[in-house]
């Protein structure tokens, strides 16, 4: 493949791409635990802290020597310069023609960022002024539904974005929400979803937050429409209820309006805030609604103290670009295949599953901004589910299996306020799993060890413990609404980062797009019996005995 037009030359042609390809070939590769005898400093020199995070990569496959060789890659790949692009507002992603500018969300009010000569810092700030007003007369009883009746239930309709980030940071935030009022997401087109969030509601007292950026999301579109059903045939079928009941974020009002729902109960936001980047936007309202505005704001803050590092700390100490690095190393070098998240928190329960998509949806790409074949690898497969749990589910894969799975560990040093003594003594033993689980992985258990236990020779093998399995641990004093914006910008700078060294457009998702024009195709022939053209010969013998299932 030849290098781009520009002259750029491709990644893999780069010298100092093949200089961390010789260094992983050519050079030592010393095991973790003869890294730390060589140097037991790297546990305090592998450190990073931004904000209120304490990030330790200690506990990694590198040494001095790889890291400057990565960050000569990130030199070597301008990623200081695209970064530069994204706060400035430029069009950095090339396929839809649009500013990148998530970061706005939570600039201060005084900020000036402009697209197409305007400055967008005024529009967000009235947007987060309404929805604060609004989630007051929510909280406070003053919104009141058709029937006079105070609002106890919101329901978020969305999906994806306009899903994941919401139901993610309520779950993260619920010690901090108002208990009396009852949060739900709906998202799946199963219409299973809706009904089991609303059956035990009263819609007398539910309010419908429908969230989709484009309004066109046949999901979302879908149970909003059944949603209005089930609330007008609860409430005698009078249309004016809807706009006591319905509130949309969208950007685009046309839409919202032809739905039914007054423009004035719309909160907007713009095309330059991808989806997966959207829940610091007016796509927070129900977290608003749940947590207050002054919790909300609290996160924004949190979310500027790590744009404010990304975009000034040096390299070295970069958080976002050392992680980003990180990921590179392993997944180009070492061809680790999935990233693992695991936090050592039940309240973020969702953080992985919201991580997904924005690592997936953003780096998942098989073409550079060019429009060439990548002829290396991009985003890796995240996932991870809470420890301790998965400690007795999936766990013994990575500490034995054949796969290399880097993985962040995520923990706080303080449980939260609201438990009992008891629960919250339960804190140092969740962490202890959190640092055991780090040092088994590091560390690993030789064979020599496992025999000066005693134990017999031939289960010698099943008992060793190879080590070198690299983690990042972050540590911060509590989950609190600031720590939770901390925590999504220094992933979403993450993955900025990998995209900007990849040389891909992280900001588009083309991917998702064939799937949904084949999912309206096919539905006819599903419903109808239509005969679908172009149907190929598997997919048309599925759908028969669908039908015929269904018939039975
Ligand atoms: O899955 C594709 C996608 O476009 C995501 O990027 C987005 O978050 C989701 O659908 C929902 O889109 P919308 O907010 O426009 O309904």
């Amino acid at each position: 493949m030849s290098d781009s037009p520009s002259g750029t030359p491709r990644l893999t042609r780069r010298p100092e791409w093949t200089a961390l390809e010789d260094h992983r070939k050519n050079a030592p590769q010393p095991g973790l635990r003869e890294l730390f005898a060589a140097d037991p400093g790297r546990a305090e020199r592998y450190v990073v802290h931004v904000g209120d995070l304490r990030i330790d990569y200690s506990k990694h496959l590198v040494t001095d020597e790889t890291l400057a060789l990565l960050q000569e890659l990130a030199a070597a790949t301008d990623v200081f310069g695209l970064r530069d692009a994204m706060f400035r507002g430029e069009k950095i992603n090339t396929t839809e023609n649009r500013a990148v500018l998530h970061t706005a969300l939570r600039a201060p009010r005084d900020a000036v960022i402009e697209v197409d000569g305007e400055n967008v810092v005024p529009g967000v700030h009235a947007v987060l002024d309404k929805m604060a007003a609004f989630a007051d007369r929510v909280r406070s009883g003053e919104w009141t539904g058709h029937t006079g009746r105070r609002i106890r239930n919101v329901v978020n309709i969305g999906i994806g974005g306009s899903d994941l980030g919401p139901a993610m940071a309520y779950e993260a935030l619920r010690p901090f929400t108002d208990r009396e009022l009852t949060f739900r997401f709906v998202s799946n087109v199963d219409g299973s979803d809706l009904h089991e969030a609303v059956r035990d509601l009263d819609p007398a007292e539910t309010l419908f937050i429908v969230a989709s950026k484009t309004f066109t999301t046949i999901e979302t579109i879908t149970n909003a429409t059944s949603a209005r059903s089930w609330l007008l045939n609860g409430l005698g079928g009078d249309e004016k209820a809807v706009a006591k009941h319905f509130v949309a974020l969208s950007t685009n009002a046309e839409k919202v309006a032809g739905f039914g729902i007054d423009v004035d109960n719309m909160f907007e936001f713009w095309d330059w805030v991808g989806g997966r980047y959207s829940y610091d936007s007016a796509i927070g309202l129900s977290l608003m609604i749940a947590i207050g505005p002054d919790r909300f704001r609290e996160m924004l803050d949190g979310f500027r103290i790590v744009d404010e590092h990304f975009r000034n700390a040096p390299a070295e100490a970069n958080a976002p670009l050392v992680m980003g690095l990180l990921g590179i190393w392993y997944g180009n070098f070492h061809d680790a295949q999935s990233h693992a998240v695991l936090p050592y928190s039940h309240y973020l329960s969702k953080f992985t599953a919201y991580l997904q998509q924005l690592d997936m949806e953003s780096n998942g790409k098989s073409v550079d901004r060019d429009g060439n074949p990548v002829d290396w690898q991009t985003g890796p497969v995240v996932w991870g589910t809470p420890g301790t749990n998965g400690q007795h589910a999936y766990y013994q894969l990575i500490h034995q299996g054949t796969k290399l799975i880097p993985a962040d560990l995520i923990g706080f040093a303080r449980p939260v306020a609201e438990l009992s003594d008891e629960l919250k003594a339960q804190h140092d033993l969740l962490m202890a799993n959190l640092f055991a689980q780090g040092q088994a992985l590091a560390f690993g258990k030789t064979a020599e060890e496992v025999r000066a236990e005693g134990v017999p020779e031939e289960q010698v093998p099943h008992r060793t413990f190879r080590g070198d399995h690299p983690t990042t641990t972050i540590l911060a004093t509590e989950l609190t609404p600031s720590v939770l914006g901390q925590l999504v910008a220094l992933y979403e700078h993450k993955v900025f980062v990998q995209g900007a060294v990849w040389n891909i457009d992280s900001f588009d998702q083309w991917g998702v797009e064939l799937g949904k024009v084949l999912a309206k195709r096919v539905e006819p022939a599903l419903t109808e019996g239509a005969d679908v053209p172009g149907l190929d010969p598997s997919t048309a013998a599925l759908v028969a005995a669908y039908r015929n299932l269904r018939e039975v």
